[in-house]
């Protein structure tokens, strides 16, 4: 049976207490935790000197298989996943062709399975068509609308084809909330500019706002489980601290945390993404509004493309940025500073999204639970290079700068598979399921 000894860790506790001693995983799960354990194990860490974190969830990202597998495929954006401490993902179904049936899924499923290194999950896509097979796909984290075009063909934007989807069936949906018709009304006003930051003037907050309320009365007509994609306005925040029912859960992403409008000026197209990038008061409020616990949990949206498309120019610059590997760096970052803690950092990166999606046994480390693991240096700063990156367009946003807290161990299952800057490509991550 394959083991794995951790000794003289800082441990994380779920509530943001440490301990420091030994883990040993067996069988993919946590077997103990305690001050010294002597039992032999195939491999062992010295984690001297790090923080022992659960592995973190990224509850959503674009990895481009099938069909823009030059962007990313599922091995490529697992790389970058377990480099950056996450040991699950689950990912849209904005691939080519969508993920709008069960065969689809199925295609993903397989795919996954033959060379994802970290634990997966999928979403299955909305039309207007196939309301059966969004209820029935299986194993599927969720529905996932898109009620503002983005990229890929996966739309539904009418009132009665919403309408329809969250009054038939009981699975969670999770919306991209833009309303189409002020993003097209407004993408003739603003026609003949070809500068990025028209881009955050033409899906302004008013787009966002309005699908967020569209949704929200749907939900709450239907008591209809929702979840709120990407937060990016300081207007939703408010209306969602105003009155946000039990069943519906909200995230943000690092993108609407740390960048804003200023940064077109250094980063052009590198920063355009849907919804856009806002302003620095939005960048605070959404801050708040997690601490506050209004927003549930952070997702990065990693969503690739390569640095010769952004170099066209607007609108033929197209929209998304990766991040999947550099959220909790991040994150660690702002906690050596003081701005946040452990405890909510694991909540918004590890069993917070494993609670909004069901996932059972994952999100804090207790023994029995699942041996999905980081471990941390929270002492070196390094600087975020392009040409240190995983993801398959080696390319971050965040690139210039400095960020404290790096993962030097990521094991998932029990396995290690990311170990000082390499990635072992043989390890496979598992199906996830949904509760
Ligand atoms: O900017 C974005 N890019 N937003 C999305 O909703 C989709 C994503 C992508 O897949 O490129």
């Amino acid at each position: 049976m394959n083991s794995l000894l951790i000794r003289n860790a800082r441990i994380a506790r779920p509530d943001g207490a440490t301990i420091d001693g030994d883990v040993l995983c067996e069988a993919g799960r946590i077997a103990r935790i305690a001050p010294a354990i002597t039992a032999r194990a195939s491999e062992t860490i010295d984690a001297q000197g790090m923080l022992l974190l659960p592995g973190i969830i990224d509850p959503q990202v674009h990895f481009r298989e099938p069909g823009k597998e030059y962007k990313e495929d599922l091995a490529s954006g697992s790389h970058a996943a377990v480099a950056g401490g996450v040991t699950s993902f689950l990912e849209m179904p904005n691939t080519d062709p969508s993920t709008t049936t069960q065969a689809a899924l199925d295609d993903k499923l397989q795919r996954a399975a033959a060379k994802s290194v970290a634990n997966y999950g999928f979403f299955i896509g909305a039309t207007p068509h196939n309301l059966e097979e969004i209820n029935r796909a299986t194993p599927a984290c969720g529905i996932k609308i898109f009620m503002g075009a983005s990229t890929g063909s996966l739309l539904v934007d009418k009132p009665q084809d919403l309408e329809r989807i969250f009054a038939n069936g009981t699975r969670l949906i999770a919306v991209h909330a833009e309303d189409e018709v002020r993003i097209r009304a407004r993408k003739a006003q603003f026609a003949g500019r070809t500068d990025y930051p028209v881009h955050s003037e033409i899906r302004d907050a008013e787009c966002a706002l309005n699908a967020t309320k569209l949704a929200m009365s749907l939900s709450k007509k239907y008591k209809r489980r929702l979840h709120i994609l990407h937060l990016s306005t300081k207007e939703e925040a408010n209306f969602l601290r105003e009155d946000k029912p039990a069943w519906v859960t909200a995230e943000v992403i690092p993108n609407h945390l740390f960048l804003n409008i200023k940064d077109y000026s250094t980063q052009g197209s590198r920063v355009q993404m849907n919804p856009p990038i806002r302003t620095a008061e939005d960048n605070a409020l959404l801050w708040q509004t997690l601490r506050d616990g209004v927003i549930d949990f952070v997702a990065t949206d990693h969503a690739p493309h390569t640095l010769e498309e952004k170099s066209k120019p607007y609108p033929d610059s197209p929209s998304g940025m990766p991040g999947v590997e550099i959220s909790l760096p991040l994150m660690l970052t702002e906690m050596v500073a003081g701005r946040c803690t452990l405890a909510e950092i694991q909540r918004w990166m590890c069993w917070g999204p494993a609670v909004g999606y069901g996932i059972a046994n994952k999100g804090k480390i207790l023994e029995g639970w699942d041996a999905d693991l980081t471990l941390v240096d929270v002492a070196t700063r390094k600087l975020v290079r392009d040409e240190n990156t995983f993801t398959k367009v080696r390319w971050s946003p965040y690139s210039g700068r400095e960020l404290t807290g790096w993962p030097v161990y990521t094991v998932v299952n029990g396995e290690i598979a990311f170990e000082h800057g390499r990635v072992r490509d043989k390890v496979r991550g598992r199906p996830l399921q949904f509760g």
